[in-house]
């Protein structure tokens, strides 16, 4: 019989029994106890840090052959649960109303107050998948290799803690709720409903199912389950119901002039409007602006180099919770980008450009530069860079040549989203990640997706609104363009 060994992580209240030879992530995995591990366990990317008998590491790489106590290093996540200035009808009915963004990184819950539209309580939590891998494709192979509930049912368990939780901090009782709306992305509304996620894979991507979906909750979440879930409708494989949510919110039916949404995470979601008419995109970024691919990359998240200036040619790094630096977040990724190219040291190539000045050394036998104690910037980050910006680049221009504007004709740019909300809109322009001309007509609209699941959960003609604007749009599939690969490594260079 095979070896048994019990692995205890200290401060989590999680432990499990595993056969030897488990690697300790899969260990917490089978605890429930969350590791960040980017890369799914393939050993690539060295975040997935536990400390073992006073040592580091790498949770995907040590095996369990003893009893063990890992410790995993406590990060305290920054998140995204604020919205704009969005006014929510209601249908007057007295009860509660849930809502849910669904994020690949994090998840965002609203309780509201289903006659007033007040919310009551927010919630935001990491998304437990992440322990499955960082990006979209990761967390779909692993379900294909047969395991689709290891990645729905711990969602699952954190939206009825999280419903829960709130419903205690508002004084109400989980029965009291009678909606709960779900807004997400497409890969992320099938691992949660358990829909074969193999076509998002192949090409033409499409998934099996982009409809919204309408039903009773019963074991879905079961604190609450006679209450009806509202999915809201996806509109391809790569531009999902967040994106719905998104033009909800915006109100995309309804704005005059010519507008662009952008949601960029590890997919770039774009949303053009002009002359009554929507098409849709969306352009794989790539996980570097959500921190991973980076030698230093981290989530933003406190430690996490937020934003980057140079007085005198030397870094000065605002770090998330005043601490000391950690790492670095797409934010400060593209600000520091953008103060090297600005003072020459980087080219429009993007080839770092060393003086033998301070700062500058060398990692993995290519130049790099410290921005604060341990936190560098290596030459292979800035081609991370310039692949995530070019394709996001390529996705706007190739939209708006669809719509037959000019970028400079677009009136307003909405960042939707965490990243969006945090970057500094002259680095996003000066790195050309957004056209320059369009610096001064960027607006942040924070978590629309969510706002637009609020709208849906408060308001059943709201959802049908919803549904009725996903329809209508048209989707612009970039990748069969064939103008897109050369576009996309034009949109490369600085
Ligand atoms: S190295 Fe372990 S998850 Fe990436």
């Amino acid at each position: 019989m095979q070896d048994m060994f019990k692995v205890v992580f200290p401060g989590t209240g999680r432990s499990v029994s595993v056969p030897a030879g488990t690697t300790l992530l899969a260990a917490a995995q089978a605890a429930g106890a969350d590791i960040y591990a980017p890369c799914g366990g393939s050993g690539r990317c060295g975040k997935c840090i536990a400390v073992v008998d006073g040592e580091q590491v790498l949770s995907c790489r040590h095996i369990i052959n003893s009893d063990t106590e890992a410790y995993i290093p406590r990060v305290t996540d920054r998140f995204m649960t604020g919205g704009t200035a969005v006014t929510f009808r209601t249908d007057g009915r007295s009860r509660l109303a849930a809502a849910f963004d669904v994020g690949t990184t994090s998840l965002a819950g609203y309780l509201m107050d289903g006659s007033s539209g007040q919310t009551l309580a927010v919630s935001a939590r990491l998304n437990p998948q992440q322990s499955h891998g960082a990006d979209l494709i990761t967390r779909i192979q692993y379900c294909l290799s047969g395991h689709p509930e290891d990645l729905s049912s711990p969602v699952r368990d954190a939206l009825c803690s999280m419903l829960t939780g709130m419903c205690e901090e508002a004084g109400r009782g989980t029965g009291e709720v009678d909606t709960v709306a779900i807004a997400g992305n497409t890969a992320m509304m099938h691992l949660l409903l358990e829909k074969d996620p193999k076509p998002l894979t192949v090409p033409p991507y499409m998934p099996l199912s982009v409809s919204a979906e309408r039903f009773t909750c019963g074991d879905f979440l079961p604190a609450c389950p006679s209450a009806e879930v509202r999915v809201l409708p996806c509109i391809a494989g790569f531009v999902g119901a967040d994106t719905a949510g998104c033009l909800l919110s915006a109100g995309f039916d309804r704005v005059t002039g010519t507008v662009l949404l952008i949601d960029i995470g590890t997919n770039g979601e774009m949303a053009l409007t002009h002359g009554g008419r929507c098409t849709v995109c969306s352009t794989a970024a790539g996980p570097a602006f959500e921190g991973a691919g980076i030698a230093c990359g981290m989530r933003g998240a406190e430690g996490a180099v937020s934003h980057v200036r140079f007085e005198g040619g030397q870094p000065v790094c605002e770090v998330i919770g005043g601490t000391e630096a950690r790492g670095i977040c797409g934010s400060g990724l593209l600000d520091a980008v953008s103060s090297m190219l600005s003072s020459g040291m980087i080219d429009e190539t993007g080839r770092m450009q060393p003086d033998g000045s301070s700062g500058w050394t060398r990692e993995d036998g290519a130049d790099a530069f410290i921005l604060s104690g341990e936190v560098f910037l290596s030459q292979r980050d800035i081609r991370q860079l310039q692949l995530a910006k070019g394709a996001v680049r390529a996705g706007i221009e190739l939209l708006c040549e669809e719509m037959g504007i000019e970028p400079s004709g677009i009136d307003r740019v909405l960042l939707a989203g965490a990243f969006g909300n945090y970057l500094d809109p002259h680095s996003a322009c000066a790195t050309g990640l957004i056209p320059p001309c369009l610096e001064d007509r960027i607006v942040p609209v924070g978590n629309a997706a969510g706002d637009g699941a609020r709208m849906c959960a408060l308001d059943d003609s709201e959802f049908q609104r919803c549904i009725a604007m996903t329809a209508s749009a048209g989707f612009l599939e970039l990748a069969s363009l064939p103008q897109f690969q050369d576009r996309f490594i034009e949109s490369m260079s600085f």
